[in-house]
C-alpha cells in the first residue's frame, strides 16, 4: 500500500486503544487488508514498561469485540527481527509462530535464543504457541555457507523445517518498489513460485491435521 494512506496504525491499536477495524486499510489484493504501522511503533517499547499488561497489548486488542470480529481468516503478524515487547505481544497473541531463517552464519546462533523465548512464552502466558515451521530464504545454493545452513538447520530441526527454500531473487526484492506482492509482480519467478509452493505446503499439513482428527 501508498505509505501516504496510514493515518491511524498499528500504534493507535496497541497505545491508544483504537480498535483494529478502524485501523485497517484495504490493499489492491483482493481480500487482504492491512493495519499498518509507522516508525512511532519503535517507540512503544519504551513506553510500554510501566504497563501491566504490557505483554497482552495485541492479545486483547484482537480478541476484542470489536477487533477480530472482521471477518478476518486469518491474521499474519509480521514482526521486527529483534527479540523485544512488540515480539512478546505477537508471540502472545498468536497461534502459530512461523520462522524465516536466512542462509546466513549468524542464523542457527539467533534461533537458539528464539527457542528458549517461546518457551519461556508458552509457560508464562501462551501454552498453545506453536511453531508453524521454519524457512530457509535467501537461500544461494551454490555458495557451499547456504548448504551447510541448510543441513545444521535439518539435522538439529527435523520436520520443523519446511521442504520449501526461498531462493535469493532480484524479482522478491523489486515487487515492494511497486507496492505489489512478488507474485502479482512476476508470477513465474522464482521467488514466486516458491512462495506459492509454501502455500501449498502448509495447506497440506492442516489437510493432513484434519484427517488425522477424523480418524482418530
Ligand atoms: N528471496 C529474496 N531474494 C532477494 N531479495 C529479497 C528476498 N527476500 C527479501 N528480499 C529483500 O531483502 C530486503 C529485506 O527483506 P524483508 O523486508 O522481507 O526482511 P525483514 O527481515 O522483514 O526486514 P525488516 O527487518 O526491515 O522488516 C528487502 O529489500 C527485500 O526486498
Ligand atoms: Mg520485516
Amino acid at each position: 500500500m501508498d505509505p501516504d494512506r496510514r493515518s491511524l496504525s498499528t500504534y493507535d491499536l496497541l497505545i491508544e486503544g483504537r480498535p483494529l477495524a478502524e485501523i485497517l486499510v484495504d490493499t489492491e489484493v483482493e481480500r487482504v487488508t492491512i493495519a499498518p504501522a509507522t516508525t512511532d511503533l519503535s517507540s512503544a517499547d519504551i513506553e510500554l514498561v510501566a504497563n501491566e499488561r504490557r505483554s497482552y497489548l495485541l492479545k486483547d486488542a484482537l480478541s476484542a469485540k470489536d477487533g477480530a470480529g472482521n471477518g478476518l481468516d486469518y491474521i499474519l503478524i509480521d514482526c521486527p527481527p529483534s527479540l523485544n515487547l512488540l515480539t512478546v505481544n505477537a508471540m502472545v497473541a498468536a497461534d502459530s509462530i512461523l520462522i524465516p531463517l536466512q542462509s546466513e552464519f549468524f542464523a542457527l546462533e539467533g534461533l537458539s535464543q528464539l527457542m528458549l523465548t517461546i518457551r519461556e512464552i508458552r509457560q508464562a502466558a501462551n501454552p498453545s504457541l506453536r511453531i508453524e515451521g521454519v524457512l530457509l530464504t535467501m537461500h544461494d545454493n551454490r555458495n557451499r555457507l547456504a548448504q551447510q545452513v541448510e543441513r545444521d538447520a535439518r539435522d538439529t530441526l527435523g520436520e520443523l523445517v519446511f521442504e520449501t527454500i526461498v531462493p535469493r531473487n532480484v524479482r522478491v526484492s523489486e515487487a515492494p518498489s511497486f507496492a505489489i506482492p512478488v507474485i502479482d509482480y512476476d508470477p513465474m519467478s522464482k521467488g514466486s513460485l516458491a512462495y506459492k509452493a509454501l502455500a501449498d505446503e502448509i495447506v497440506a499439513r492442516y489437510q493432513n491435521t484434519t484427517a488425522a482428527v477424523v480418524e482418530a
